[in-house]
């Protein structure tokens, strides 16, 4: 199927007979697999007698081996649909315990969010990243990872001219709006052998109705009223988070906290945090050194760790 895609990626015609011979298939295969690719993956094409067939919709592949030459310390898979990408670096990490992987997908038919949330993952439009690293200095490398990539997120969306918000623990926002989501999982034990898998969902050229997702959520094509490039995207992104992961690793999250709260959206606001049945009303004073939210309340100033926990603006914020 992807291999059919990236003939037709160049937007031009192609007839059916010129796709069956550089993919070494009949004509009718070809035809079987276009059917195919617009039931599976939601993508149309435009068929001209005499002319053949051509994308409906412009549409830009994710390329493994550009990604690969870019990103050479990492073991890189570009793959065309999987059930979460996070799951599939879970998987691959069992095999090899000592070189990160990296994952992505053009489509995951079960993106998952945090607590058990679906992530709504359509073909070809955003990125869907996990990368799967070993974790060797126990539970210390791991405080503070889940904001510094929002960090890490921050960057690439800069590059790519995006200036986003941070909301606490690890979500990215635009105008209030959702463009970006992080789910860390762990595999192992964190006092023993364990590896972390840090998965990256970014909202980039989705065009899903709006109502298909139950928060504000936005898009870097709506931002910019233009396509953004995914795989220059995937190599910023994951250049910014070998560099942050050093830092990290070399400074602490203390070195890091103030850059945090610089780009912190909701910082001085007044919220509503909720764990389980409880809730508790608050003005956002920032993070501590360990990277738990700092909330002043009437019972004086609570850290609340990050886990099962969901933050809200109140309307009167
Ligand atoms: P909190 O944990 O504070 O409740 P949250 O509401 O952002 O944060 P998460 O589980 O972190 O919840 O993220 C999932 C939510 O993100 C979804 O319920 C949806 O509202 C929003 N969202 C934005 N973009 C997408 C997307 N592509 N797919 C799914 N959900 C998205
Ligand atoms: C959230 O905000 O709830 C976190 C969303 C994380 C989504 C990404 S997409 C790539 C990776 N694979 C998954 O199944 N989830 C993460």
């Amino acid at each position: 199927m992807l291999s059919l895609l990236k003939l037709l990626e160049d937007g031009q015609f192609h007839s059916g007979e010129t796709l069956g011979k550089q993919l070494g298939v009949s004509r009718s295969a070809v035809w079987k697999q276009l059917q195919h690719i617009e039931e599976q993956l939601g993508i149309s094409f435009h068929k001209v007698r005499g002319k053949g067939y051509r994308l409906a919709q412009p549409l830009s592949l994710l390329d493994e081996q550009t990604i690969r030459n870019a990103v050479p310390d990492w073991d890189v898979h570009v793959l065309t649909e999987v059930d979460s990408t996070n799951a599939e670096a879970i998987r691959r990490m069992a095999g090899s315990r000592s070189h990160p992987i990296l994952v992505l997908a053009e489509r995951q038919t079960a993106g998952r969010g945090r607590r058990g949330r679906k992530w709504v993952s359509p073909f070809g439009e955003n990125l869907y990243y996990s990368v799967a690293l070993p974790v060797t200095e126990g539970a210390r490398q791991l405080e503070g990872l889940s904001l510094v990539v929002g960090l890490a997120v921050l960057e690439a969306l800069d590059a790519t001219g995006i200036q986003a918000g941070l909301k606490w623990p690890n979500d990215l926002l635009v105008n209030g709006k959702k463009v970006a989501g992080i789910l860390l999982e762990l595999v192992g034990d964190p006092a023993d052998v364990c590896n972390v898998i840090i998965g990256i969902g970014v909202n980039v050229n989705m065009t899903v109705p709006p109502e298909q997702i139950d928060q504000p959520w936005t898009s870097l094509r709506d931002i910019q009223g233009k396509s953004v490039e995914r795989n220059a995207l995937a190599i910023r992104l994951s250049q910014s988070l070998q560099r942050f992961l050093v830092r990290l690793r070399q400074e602490g999250f203390s070195g890091l906290r103030a850059l945090w709260e610089h780009h912190h959206a909701w910082q001085g606001r007044a919220v509503s945090l909720t764990s389980g049945a409880q809730q508790i009303d608050g003005v956002v004073l920032g993070i501590d050194e360990q990277g738990a939210l700092r909330l002043k309340t009437e019972q004086g100033t609570i850290h609340y760790s990050s886990g099962e926990l969901s933050l809200r603006l109140r309307d009167d914020s």
